[in-house]
């Protein structure tokens, strides 16, 4: 049996078979798109749209040469301000929530070493990265306290919007909740050509619910706060945690001065369970140019984005032309009262000229076809029964030893995913595309390479996905941390 899953059952052991997860889905309710149960805040909340939004700092190689760039990153404690007069411990790369976002060239090496400061063991996982098995940050595949690890990155993967964040077995809900995640973009030629807004107008965008204590610290409803024993959540958490702050790069409901000109922000929902549907009020539309898996074939005009879990959206929002002193600001539909605020933008300078442009044809997406697929598997996302804890995929709980689907380098796969309440799926090496969602077919969230699908209650989603270059062993999973950290996992082996 294997480590996780020995840990889990100790779950059981701990809270008493009688965990309530026949219940329903509380929180915000189903009604507000949510499966997850709310936490509430007890600091002092600044008012929102008062912070300045923080922009991660940029990491620098610590040597280059030819064809590779070797950054490293230390993992440790820290104490931040995040609410405005209080310090929150977390957990961070190099001590930064989020943690220093990575850039690297599309068939350049990246290497990024990684050494473990922390108390506890961790795993790096490139979420979206194109990556061998060694180096793909297998869930028990851990770097001890005091250990360095180098993840090697060969980056044969087009343009897109990585990132990167905490995946141990067990603890993934609380390493990514306590900080540990970050930025990790790619470029290529194709996408220099296309004349999108760049440098400073190019903002990455990581939005992530939290909850705080009195005293500031991050609330987490872990049985085990230690992270080195049992894990897991306390079972009135078990279908996620759901905080009351949405943060944004790290800041409580931020506020962005921008000129009036264009601008690119990567959409990244780096929260533990809470799914976002993001609009803009006071004028401008978004104008989404990429998805998980790089640029769309087109862009796409959207009055506004759902976002679940591990989801990358990357827009354009145009500013050029308000006058000085406007305020559009990003709200979320999907919750009530201050959970509903997430970032305002204020016009505070006008600009004599824009260079930047949004192409009518963007990059290149080959649609793959569905009568070419060679295998098919089906996968059910569902809780266990009444005293058979844990969320399971096709009914069994995620062990690290074993394979649950052996797909062939190379070959088409249809995937179908099938679900019982809200699940975003998760698959690791290589992108797919959504060809059915239930009787509508696909969204416009579905659009272009996608790496985690937002599958709603009782759906069936089917994708088509080539699993290419990487013989090994690797995992899909629920991207609802608290349902990965609980065995919504499955393995599958490339050969
Ligand atoms: Cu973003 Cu397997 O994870
Ligand atoms: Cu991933
Ligand atoms: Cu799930």
């Amino acid at each position: 049996m294997s480590l996780g899953r020995r840990r889990f059952l100790g779950v059981l052991g701990a809270a008493g078979a009688g965990l309530a997860l026949g219940g329903s889905t509380t929180g915000c309710g189903i009604s507000l798109g949510q499966t997850g149960e709310g936490l509430t805040t007890t600091a002092r909340l600044p008012a929102p749209y008062t912070v300045p939004l923080p922009v991660p700092p940029v990491a620098r190689p610590v040597s280059t040469d030819s064809d590779t760039d070797v950054y490293e990153l230390t993992q440790r404690e820290a104490s931040v301000e995040i609410l405005p007069g209080l310090r929150t411990p977390i957990l961070g790369y190099d001590g930064v929530y989020p943690g220093p976002t990575i850039v690297s060239r599309s068939g350049r090496r990246t290497v990024v070493r990684h050494v473990n400061a922390l108390g506890v063991p961790t795993v790096t996982h490139l979420h979206g990265g194109h990556t061998p098995a060694a180096s793909d940050g297998f869930p028990t595949d851990l770097v001890q306290p005091g250990d360095t690890r180098e993840y090697e990155y060969p980056m044969r993967q087009r343009a897109a919007t990585l990132w990167y964040h905490d995946h141990r077995a067990d603890f993934t809900g609380p390493a990514v909740y306590r900080g540990l995640a970050g930025f990790h973009l790619v470029h290529d030629p194709a996408e220099d050509a296309l004349g999108l807004p760049s440098g400073e107008r190019d903002v990455p965008l990581m939005i992530a619910d939290r909850a705080f204590e009195e005293d500031g610290a991050l609330a987490y409803p872990a049985i085990d706060a230690s992270m080195t024993g049992v894990a897991g959540v306390r079972a009135a958490f078990m279908e996620g945690v759901l905080g009351d702050v949405n943060l944004v790069n790290g800041a409580p409901w931020p506020v962005l001065e921008v000129d009036a000109a264009r601008y690119r922000f990567r959409l990244l929902n780096g929260s533990n369970a809470r799914r976002y549907e993001l609009v803009l009020t006071g004028g401008p539309r978004f104008i989404q140019v990429g998805s998980d898996g790089g640029l769309l074939a087109a862009p796409l005009e959207r009055g506004s984005i759902t976002m679940a879990a591990g989801e990358r959206f990357d827009v354009v929002v145009d500013f050029g032309g308000l006058p000085v002193g406007t305020e559009i600001t990003m709200r979320n539909r999907l919750a009530r009262g201050r959970t509903a605020d997430v970032l305002r933008f204020v016009v505070a300078r006008a600009v004599a000229s824009d260079e930047s442009r949004v192409p009518a044809v963007l990059g290149e997406v080959e649609p793959l076809d569905r009568a070419k697929a060679v295998v098919r598997r089906e996968f059910r996302f569902t809780r266990g029964m009444p005293g058979h804890a844990g969320w399971r995929i096709n009914n069994r709980l995620w062990d690290a030893g074993r394979v649950d689907a052996e797909p062939a380098l190379g070959d088409l796969e249809l995937w179908r995913f099938g679900t019982d309440v809200h699940h975003p799926v998760h698959l690791h090496l290589d992108p797919f595309q959504v060809v059915r969602r239930g009787a509508e077919g696909p969204t416009a969230s579905d659009r272009g390479w996608k790496d985690t699908v937002d599958i709603r209650p009782g759906e069936v989603v089917e994708v088509l996905v080539r699993f290419t270059d990487y013989a090994g062993k690797y995992v899909m999973h629920c991207h609802n941390l608290e349902h990965e950290d609980m065995m919504m996992m499955a393995n599958f082996t490339t050969r």
